[in-house]
């Protein structure tokens, strides 16, 4: 059954190789699924030599559990990792037919990415953006050919979670949209076509959550336990435990586009900022027994 608003899959281009801009946390997941799942080759890219290997290296250690699970072959395992490279340069892009850019959180910073891109891929490469909270269609404002941009946005961790939410921008064009919906059901991903509108479905409402829990403790309500309240609700994570996953960093900046939004909606606590400045990794440290605890410097914060 073809999702709602996915165009004719007629209408998709073949996906014979994958570039991903990025070598982080969520870049190198995607890099792994991408490679498990498409079968063509996936090249990361970027700033530094350091960033590219932790990403190519996230992979093949990925590929490598898998091995060890029994869950694919040593065949597949040395398949899986010759089909994966990285480099510093983003002219080796020139040749890929999808390239998905999963950088820092800020349009200016991706606006320039697409840029830059533009200027090195074919006239037939689809550009997709991981972003969790920006305008698609502001992001490809800045190129020639707006039409080829589409949102195709993952949940952590991504070899686990279903979702995938894909964002139609204004200019977005049928081929764009078609090659997105295909792509994700090789994937194996369940797509779900949504407005190009602040943070579009999924993160309004987890941010929410994680706002209002902590406004809670910010009002006095001890945060461990305004966190784990919520846990008996059935969710498989406390908010903070998945702030935790998200990155505090990254969960910041989808608040603050939500703010900028919603103001009202969508208050910033200033905990949350004092947080994220102090480079903490999240609220939570674990015990030895995997018992997670508030550490006294955080607890201060
Ligand atoms: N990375 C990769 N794989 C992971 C993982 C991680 N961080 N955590 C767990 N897994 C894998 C395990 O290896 C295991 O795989 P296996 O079956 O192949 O061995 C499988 O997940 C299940 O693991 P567990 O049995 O240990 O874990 P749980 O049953 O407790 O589930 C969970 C773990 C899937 C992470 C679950 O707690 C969950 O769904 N949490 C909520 C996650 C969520 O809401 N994510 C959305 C975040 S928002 C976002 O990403 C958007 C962005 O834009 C900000």
């Amino acid at each position: 059954k073809r999702p709602a608003g996915a165009p004719d899959k007629e209408q998709a281009r073949p996906v014979t190789k994958v570039g991903v801009v990025g070598a982080g946390l969520m870049a190198s997941q995607l890099a792994l699924l991408f490679v498990r799942r498409l079968e063509v080759p996936v090249v990361m890219t970027d700033l530094d030599e350091e960033r590219v290997s932790k990403g190519v290296g996230y992979v093949q250690a990925e590929v490598d559990k898998l091995l060890g699970k029994g869950r694919i072959s040593p065949d597949q395992a040395n398949r899986y990792k010759s089909l994966v490279s990285g480099s510093t340069d983003k002219a080796v892009f020139a040749d890929a037919d999808f390239v998905i850019e999963a950088v820092f959180e800020e349009m200016s910073v991706k606006q320039e990415v697409f840029g830059e891109l533009e200027s090195i891929v074919s006239d037939e490469c689809i550009l997709a953006t991981n972003t969790s909270s920006l305008s698609v269609t502001e992001m490809a404002s800045v190129l020639k050919s707006p039409e080829r941009v589409v949102g195709f946005h993952f949940f952590n961790p991504v070899a686990v979670l279903p979702l995938l939410e894909i964002v139609r921008g204004e200019q977005t064009d049928d081929a764009a949209l078609a090659t997105a919906f295909a792509t994700a059901k090789t994937l194996k991903k369940s797509a779900v076509l949504v407005k190009d509108a602040p943070a579009f479905v999924v993160n309004r409402i987890l941010i929410r959550v994680m706002a209002e829990v902590i406004k809670a403790a910010d009002d006095g309500t001890p945060l461990d336990v305004a966190d784990n309240a919520l846990l008996k609700l059935g969710l498989p994570m406390s908010p903070f435990v998945l702030l935790q996953l998200v990155g505090p960093a990254v969960g910041l900046h989808v608040l603050e586009s939500l703010h900028a939004a919603f103001p009202e909606r969508y208050p910033v606590s200033e905990n949350l900022r004092r947080l994220v400045e102090a480079g903490k990794p999240g609220i939570w440290s674990w015990d030895e027994n995997g018992k997670p605890y508030l550490d006294d410097e955080t607890a201060a914060l």
